[in-house]
């Protein structure tokens, strides 16, 4: 089980560093509770190494939101694979929704991507999700589907092996209106079916999907208790360490009744 946050666009490096000595402080390896959970931060660019710094001795991995496809050149502005490994990043999150609306990035751009991605050994953390009008329209699946489809296009079974999907319907990010879970277990078994025919069970078995979308402290039990949601991708309630420690508590807590 996986619980990492998405800082998105906020905190400036004081502030970064901060939540991340908070963070680092209240996920403690000597506390067994959070032993058989894994969990990482993902700040902006900037604050990448020394966010990476504040977390040397904690079990907390260090995560990208974006990368570029090419390994370097004339792309202004953009930061490539080879400079995240180097700032520490063992994670990178791909196609967000705030990326494909904003940015219009596509199904092939999410895919080359990740193929760039796990050439370097990153792990990518592939978003899919529908819009509110798709799951009013009852798309919501073959969006999903279709999203898949292009962001896994030749990423081999080897390469599967170390890759994370997470489920963000658009509808539920940032509006604290999270979906139920059992909208969160439908769409995600829906994946892992999808993984299955893929990869084969054996391996689909193994990816961790995410729920993102208003998981907060209150919730992320019911969410975190459905048999295929194996993780959040927290956005807003990562920035706080309180309510990101929570949210782990209560990842524990569900692993604990798994057992
Ligand atoms: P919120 O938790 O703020 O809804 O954001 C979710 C998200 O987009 C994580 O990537």
């Amino acid at each position: 089980m996986l619980i990492a946050g998405n800082w998105k666009m906020n905190t400036d490096l004081p502030r970064g560093v901060e939540l991340a000595e908070n963070i680092a402080a209240g996920i403690d390896e000597a506390d067994s509770t959070y032993e058989a959970l894994d969990f990482a931060v993902c700040p902006p660019f900037v604050h990448l190494q020394a966010v990476g710094a504040a977390l040397q001795d904690s079990p907390v991995a260090l995560g990208a939101q974006d990368v570029h496809a090419e390994e370097e050149g004339a792309f202004t502005s953009d930061v490539a694979a080879p400079m995240l490994t180097s700032a520490g990043c063992t994670h990178v999150i791909i196609g967000h929704s705030e990326r494909r609306q904003y940015y219009d990035e596509t199904d092939a751009e999410v895919n080359r991507k990740a193929r760039q991605a796990r050439r370097h050994d990153l792990v990518p953390i592939i978003c899919v999700g529908e819009t509110i009008d798709q799951r009013r329209s009852g798309d919501a699946e073959s969006v999903v589907h279709a999203q898949l489809e292009g962001a896994l296009d030749g990423v081999t079974v080897e390469a599967a092996d170390d890759l994370i999907i997470a489920y963000e319907p658009v509808w539920a990010i940032g509006t604290g209106e999270s979906a139920t879970p059992e909208q969160a277990q439908d769409m995600h078994a829906v994946i892992r079916d999808d993984l299955s025919e893929r990869y084969g069970t054996d391996v689909a078995d193994q990816i961790e999907i995410l729920y993102g979308g208003s998981m907060k402290p209150h919730n992320a039990h019911a969410l975190l208790s459905q048999p295929d949601v194996t993780g959040g991708l927290i956005g807003s309630a990562s920035l706080e360490a309180e309510s990101f420690l929570g949210i782990a508590d209560e990842a524990a807590a569900v692993f604990e009744e798994r057992e």
